[in-house]
């Protein structure tokens, strides 16, 4: 098997900068697909001047008779993805024969967006964006989840959503958002929406290990990043899914032993979205300067991203799990006019140098970040186009 599977995946808290790099890397590739989160994710690609920003379709979809697929791993919101069509197709992008999508996916309901919205709300906050990601996994994971491929059965599917909204009104009592939800209207909405979309769904593993034999190559495009994993990340104030590469194979059928290559994505610097520990985090001016050159302001909720220093012990503790065999740097020109950048190699934890990632959110909190402070160039790299250079 000569052909390349490769995964991309996010080395840091996400916003690395995926969406380009999909689309630069796009024309080596015949197919892209996405393994999991769901209109979380924003990836940002602006071609001629105009930028457009995805949340479920793969970057890829850009690059001429590219095949991309969204795969079982994923939640889809059918609005957010019957909108993000319609943009495409305004753009003249037709997506028949490109686009497939995994009847294996879960949907997101309406009442994972309110229930998402009331957990937040709450003191546990995560700093969400509230597009029903969590609790549309935590039914998966409850196997009472509803999947496109429960429109096969059409009246266990009316019965599926009219037995989850009663029990989450159960357990979520104080909700009138929840109560005022009817699951007949629920049902009929979803089939509408589904009526405009049913063509692009099928059992995508079979679709992409036929493409595997075929000798196509393949792009798995991770969404978020391994610092949001549910396993790896800083849990709780993560995401509810895998976006490291291992997350690629349960979140396609695509099995681990044809995959050839891991691509990493890093910014030069950190951001985080949202709540939870951050080592390198700048409050200062240098923070500051480093948001308003970087225009860190999230691509799905508007929010600022909170900005820090390149982190090197998340970083090496990313390739690991990610198992990294290439690495692609964005955003270094940020730095261009920086006199001093700093890189924090080791942490120190009560007095003691430490140079793993702690598993604990408390204990990452309270790690020292030391750094080693580098000279900045003090120059512009955007006119270099050789390697030696
Ligand atoms: P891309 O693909 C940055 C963060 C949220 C929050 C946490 C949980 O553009 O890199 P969720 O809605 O997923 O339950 O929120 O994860 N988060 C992201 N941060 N980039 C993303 O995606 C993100 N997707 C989720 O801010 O802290
Ligand atoms: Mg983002």
């Amino acid at each position: 098997m000569n052909n390349k599977i490769h995964v991309l995946a996010g080395l840091q808290w996400g916003d690395e900068g995926k969406g380009k790099i999909v689309d630069m890397l796009s024309k080596d590739y015949d197919v892209v697909v996405r393994y999991q989160g769901g209109a979380n994710a924003g990836h940002t690609i602006i071609i001629d001047g105009k930028k457009t920003v995805l949340h479920l379709i793969p970057s890829g979809i850009f690059t001429n008779n590219i095949i991309c697929v969204i795969g079982n791993g994923t939640v889809i919101d059918p609005k957010a993805l019957i909108d993000e069509i319609e943009l495409l197709n305004k753009d003249g992008i037709d997506l028949t024969d490109r686009l497939f999508i995994s009847k294996d996916a879960h949907i997101i309901l309406p009442y994972h967006k309110i229930i998402d919205a009331i957990n937040e709300s709450k003191n546990d906050k995560i700093g969400t964006t509230k597009k029903g990601i969590g609790p549309t996994y935590f039914d998966k994971y409850a196997r009472r989840g509803i999947k496109f491929s429960d429109f096969d059965d059409e009246s266990v599917l009316k019965d599926k959503i009219k037995k989850n909204l009663g029990y989450l009104i159960s357990i979520f009592p104080e909700s009138d958002e929840l109560k005022y939800l009817n699951s007949t209207d629920l049902f009929d909405e979803l089939k509408t929406q589904y009526s405009r979309i049913s063509s692009y769904f099928e059992q995508t593993h079979y679709l992409l290990n036929k493409f595997i034999s075929e000798g196509k190559n393949i792009l798995l495009e991770g969404a978020q990043g391994a610092l949001l994993d549910v396993d790896f990340g800083t849990y709780p104030y993560i995401t509810s899914s895998s976006p490291t590469s291992g997350g690629a194979c349960t979140g396609t059928g695509i099995p681990p032993t044809v995959i050839n290559g891991v691509i990493g994505i890093v910014k030069a610097y950190t951001t985080r979205v949202g709540e939870g520990p951050f080592p390198t985090e700048l409050f200062d001016e240098t923070g500051k300067e480093i948001a308003r050159i970087g225009v860190e302001f999230g691509a799905t909720t508007g929010r600022p991203r909170r900005c820090g220093w390149l982190d090197l012990v998340a970083l090496k503790y990313a390739v690991i799990i990610n198992g990294v065999t290439e690495i692609a740097l964005t955003k270094s020109d940020v730095l261009d006019t920086f006199k001093e950048i700093k890189l924090c190699t080791e942490y120190e934890l009560d007095n003691k140098i430490i140079n793993t990632f702690p598993s604990n959110p408390f204990v990452l909190q309270k790690v020292k970040p030391v750094y080693r402070t580098f000279k900045g160039w003090n120059t512009s790299f955007s006119n270099t186009s050789t390697y030696d250079n």
